[in-house]
């Protein structure tokens, strides 16, 4: 892939995620649980680390900058998740936490 087509292909995904069509939160679900994602945020915010979602001063203020952070956080784990993957993921904690239009 060209450069071009790497950064077009970002763009895609972030203007994309998490109302992508056909992005499905279920499946983000089993993903992030497949994955434990949350082990890490729950050993920093306890309970089952859902606060970190829902926290006051949470990073993420918008359907981008969840894709972002997704991105960022899955990168840490080596799941091999698709860009689809992560959308499905950001569309459960759209679903779930976030409530984005
Ligand atoms: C290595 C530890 C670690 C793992 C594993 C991890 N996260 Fe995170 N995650 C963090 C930390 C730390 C923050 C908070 C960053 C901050 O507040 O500066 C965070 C924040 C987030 C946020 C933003 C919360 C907010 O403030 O709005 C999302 C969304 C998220 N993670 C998703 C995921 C997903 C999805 C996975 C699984 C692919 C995952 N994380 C795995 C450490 C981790």
């Amino acid at each position: 892939m060209t450069a071009m087509n790497r950064l077009i292909a970002a763009y895609a995904i972030v203007l994309a995620a998490p109302c992508a069509q056909g992005a499905d939160p279920r499946l983000g679900e089993a993903l992030m649980q497949e994955a434990q994602c949350d082990s890490c945020h729950v050993e920093r915010f306890g309970g089952d680390g859902s606060q970190i979602y829902l926290r006051a001063d949470r990073r993420v203020g918008n359907p981008a900058q969840l894709a972002t952070q997704v991105s960022v956080c899955n990168s840490q784990l080596n799941t091999g998740w698709f860009p689809e993957d992560e959308a499905h993921v950001a569309a459960f904690l759209n679903e779930r936490y976030y409530k984005f239009k």
